[in-house]
């Protein structure tokens, strides 16, 4: 049977399609009219409740203690520059790895400028597995102050070792943050076991809320600076930052639409449950990997181990230039994958595929075995051509 087009295999960049219930909460929250924490007439206080109720669910989903240490950002890019510029000062050293989003290289370049040293640990070339005792030992330096490492590559799938890590950060008075934004939904992750300090991820993505929401969340004591001033909506009377989160560091007006369609998409999640919906995307992803081996000329990078790995698979057909792979599968099959470097060079520097990068496929919960399979004969139909 034909799958209904177009198919959309680019979860990594944003899911697609959302629960039902998340369009319809989008749509009532803007028909709410108040703003959250902004007066004490019901309309507000509704919102406000949403508000706090989608902290709340957060704070379940990730084992992550009090609600407040949540703190709401426009994506997972906002939530990183948050951490690392309210975090870091002048003297500070950094590890991370080579693996890493512009979304944290960058910031780290600019704070180098700034008098931080970074110091980016190799990966395995085929893999993109970092190596733990590597990591540690480029952490033992007396101003290490960080150890950032992405959970999941937006390019490999590669899930990295994080077990134990921030237990042996603490241990050597070392801080332990994740970018979760490609592992945030797509894996049971409980803040409390993984003893993180900081961790970041996007709302529209795994945990398939609306575009424009996103969160870092931070232990009790943790303390940044706040990288934007201004009205919480509480304490008006000074002319000073509030000291208590999450208000501290959420001045402005919130999303409140995009907030509650994260509200409804994360009571979608606990209701479908995490354990399934990895256990659900492992059997995609295995169904990939295994159509892709048995076409020729296609060169799958990362792990063959699908339990190493998310639903992100990056490949190249040979005698192809993957961008014209992608325009052919989107004209001609209106297929859409993501292709290029995907906003991280260095992994592509790491297993070989700079500058053209990558042609990656990211199905997500509600890609049906039809679409893959109709995606496998596309790209045979591709390349039976070039042969
Ligand atoms: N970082 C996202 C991606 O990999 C946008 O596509």
């Amino acid at each position: 049977m034909e799958p209904v087009k177009p198919i959309y295999l680019d979860n990594a960049a944003t899911s697609h399609p959302k629960p039902e219930s998340v369009y319809l909460a989008v749509a009532a929250a803007l028909r709410v009219g108040g703003s959250p924490g902004r007066g004490s007439h019901h309309l507000a206080t509704t919102a406000d409740r949403l508000i706090f109720e989608t902290r709340e669910l957060l704070a379940e989903l990730f084992n992550g203690g009090h609600s407040e240490q949540f703190i709401f950002t426009a994506n997972a890019t906002a939530a990183i520059n948050q951490a690392l510029f309210g975090l870091l000062q002048s003297g500070d050293r950094v590890v991370t790895t080579m693996v890493e989003h512009n979304a944290v290289v960058r910031p780290l370049r600019e704070l180098e400028k700034r008098g931080i040293e970074v110091v980016k640990v190799p990966v395995d070339s085929v893999t993109g597995i970092v190596n733990k005792s590597a990591l540690q030992k480029a952490c033992l330096h007396q101003t290490t102050r960080l150890l950032v490492v992405n959970h999941c590559s937006n390019v490999l799938g590669t899930i990295q070792p994080i077990e134990g890590l921030g237990r042996w950060c603490h241990e050597h008075d070392i801080l332990f943050m994740v970018d979760g934004a490609q592992s945030a939904g797509h894996l049971p992750i409980d803040f409390q076991h993984l003893d993180v300090d900081l961790f970041t991820a996007s709302g529209h993505k795994g945990l398939l809320g609306p575009q424009g929401t996103g969160f870092l969340y931070l232990k009790e004591g943790v303390e940044l600076t706040p990288l934007i001033y201004g009205g919480t909506g509480t304490n008006s009377r000074s002319d000073l930052q509030p000291e208590h989160l999450p208000e501290r560091l959420e001045s402005g007006t919130l999303n409140l639409p995009g907030l509650a369609g994260l509200h409804a998409a994360l009571q979608f999640l606990q209701h479908t449950g995490i354990e399934q919906v990895h256990s659900r995307e492992t059997q995609l992803t295995a169904k990939i990997l295994d159509g892709l081996q048995k076409i020729d000329r296609v060169k799958i990078y990362g792990s063959d181990n699908v339990m190493l790995r998310l639903g992100v698979i990056s490949f190249n057909l040979e005698g192809y230039d993957p961008a014209e792979v992608a325009f052919i599968l989107d004209q001609e099959e209106q297929i859409a994958v993501r292709v290029g470097l995907h906003c991280a060079p260095a992994a592509h520097r790491t297993i070989g595929t700079y500058p053209n990068g990558t042609i990656r496929v990211s199905p997500g919960y509600f890609t049906t075995e039809t679409e893959i399979e109709c995606f496998l004969r596309a790209l045979q139909k591709v390349s039976a051509r070039s042969s």
